[in-house]
């Protein structure tokens, strides 16, 4: 059995998540349950970011102390993430004494192996990124991405020797050119560190809401020192050999473009410098946009997917997501869109299908099912559908994986109103073009169950059949040719709602 690790960035805990968090999370969940449907072994984690100056800060604003107010948070991304059906193995938070313990395992290897030192660190921070800049990259002294005030600070820390590990940075990128998608972030992230790496400071000593270091108990670590821990931590680091070798190093990060030096740059030398291979993916995706504007907690633009599940569904929040946003460009977010796509796509396309070939079967075959036929003119269509689908669903393109099976939708309504069954006499032309249509369906229903999971089981149900899409061997059921028929198909209301 093959596995798949794969995994999201935990998020920070300072404001409840919004629709640019479900578009990582919803990514990692498709992916995850495409996956199991090809019968590997998975483990999806997530989870939430819970130390540093800009919890504590949000949580001094509400008069909270900061582990209330993360217990509150964190649970509202769970909350979250259970009402978009996001089915993760594991939800880490960084609070959890496991992550510490791992933490400290790993940073002591670390500093034992002499790449830990003491220095003096002065600079601009940014508390929204957690992240420090230098005068080129700050706007008039404010943060390039949050646009606030960037502080200066200067504290004595604890360093990692991140120049020591350009040479083996740059051999393991020039081993690895697709270790990092798209092209462009690897080439980026090769650059700077072609570019000469500096040491980073690790450690603070001026506030107290992190882990404290164990050689010295006067500080604590940075942020993202830690948090970048959390993908080995919750792999068993330490703890559980078996599934830390059962998935790491082979381990998919999915993060935002934003993120891209602490993953691509300072984890894989984290790694390195504490005796364990780096991850083998990195997939950087770009931002969701606002009227060309991030979508970011601190902003005024931020959406909450719960009110779109409430008013789209749960099947098709994830699809127009899934579809409306492809994974890897900045793409810019509007209502307008995503309530064009829910009629166009959904209600016109695939709704339209199920709920015409349902009539036509009730109105000409008595209710039951037509089998498929063997020689069907759509199946060459259907099977260049399933090769373009998968070969998409596994380069990480899940909406261009929906294409390719709503080219497939669009095709069969075309070879309805072409035979219009519903103007023939009952026999067996009907018979054939109905039994081939609920084919369609029932290959349609296994295409998008990753994205829609429940609208596909709902499918089958309508077309008589009981697959339990849990235990399907993926290469055998997606085979055309294996409508049987014979049952009866199930009239109901209309699968997706049009929105005025
Ligand atoms: O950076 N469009 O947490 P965070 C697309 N705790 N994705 C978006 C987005 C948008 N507008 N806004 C947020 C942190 N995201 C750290 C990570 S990992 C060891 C620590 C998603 O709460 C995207 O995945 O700021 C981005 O990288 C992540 O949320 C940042 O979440
Ligand atoms: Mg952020």
């Amino acid at each position: 059995m093959k596995s798949f690790c794969v995994t999201t960035p935990i998020y920070y805990v300072n404001d409840a998540p919004h629709v640019g968090h479900a578009y990582t999370t919803l990514h990692a969940d498709v992916f995850a349950r495409w996956h199991r449907l090809m019968g590997d072994e998975v483990f999806f984690l997530t989870g939430t970011d819970e130390h540093g100056l800009k919890i504590a800060e949000a949580a001094e604003k509400q008069g909270v102390d900061p582990q209330a107010l993360t217990d509150v948070t964190s649970q509202r991304f769970k909350d979250v993430w259970a009402k978009l059906l996001i089915q993760y193995d594991d939800f880490i938070r960084t609070t959890d004494e496991r992550h510490i313990k791992a933490v400290k395992a790993f940073t002591k290897k670390i500093y034992d192996s002499g790449y830990i030192v003491k220095d003096t660190w002065e600079g601009l921070y940014c508390i929204s990124c957690e992240s420090n800049y230098t005068e080129a990259e700050s706007e008039n002294g404010l943060c390039p991405i949050h646009k606030r005030k960037l502080e200066s600070v200067k504290e004595d820390n604890y360093f990692f020797k991140l120049s020591e590990f350009e040479d083996r940075l740059i051999k393991y990128y020039s081993e690895n050119p697709k270790w990092i998608e798209p092209e462009t972030k690897y080439n980026e992230a090769f650059s700077f560190i072609k570019s000469g790496l500096k040491d980073i400071s690790i450690t603070r000593s001026s506030f107290d809401w992190g882990i404290s270091v164990p050689w010295d108990e006067t500080q604590v670590f940075y942020v993202w020192f830690e948090a970048l821990i959390n993908y080995v931590t919750a792999l068993g680091y330490e703890s559980d050999s078996s599934r830390f070798s059962n998935f790491w190093p082979n381990t998919v990060h999915l993060i935002g473009k934003e993120i891209t030096r602490f993953h691509c740059v300072w984890w894989p030398a984290m790694c390195m410098a504490a005796g364990i291979d780096p991850p083998s993916k990195i997939l950087v995706h770009g931002w969701l946009l606002v009227k060309g504007e991030k979508m970011s907690k601190s902003g005024l633009n931020k959406i909450d997917p719960s009110e779109l599940v409430d008013e789209f569904g749960l099947d098709q929040f994830r699809y127009l997501l899934i579809k409306g946003s492809p994974f890897g460009p900045d793409s810019e977010f509007s209502y307008e869109e995503l309530k064009r796509r829910n009629n166009s796509d959904l209600a016109n396309n695939l709704g339209n299908l199920l709920s015409r070939v349902v009539a036509v079967v009730h109105s000409k075959c008595d209710g039951i099912s037509p089998k498929c036929s063997s020689d069907s003119e759509l199946k060459q269509d259907v099977e260049d559908a399933v090769e373009a689908a998968v070969l998409s669903w596994n380069n990480f393109a899940p909406a261009d994986a929906l294409e390719a099976v709503w080219n497939m939708i669009k095709r069969t309504n075309f070879y309805l109103e072409k035979y219009e069954p519903w103007k023939l006499e009952p026999g067996d032309r009907i018979n054939a073009i109905m039994g081939d249509s609920l084919e369609v369906l029932r290959i349609v229903s296994i295409l998008i169950s990753p994205v829609m999971p429940t609208a596909a089981c709902d499918m089958l149900r309508r077309i008589g059949l009981k697959i339990d899409l849990k235990n399907v061997d993926f290469n055998e059921e997606i085979r055309w040719g294996q409508y049987l028929g014979g049952v009866p198909v199930i009239k109901d209301v209309p699968l997706f709602a049009r929105i005025k």
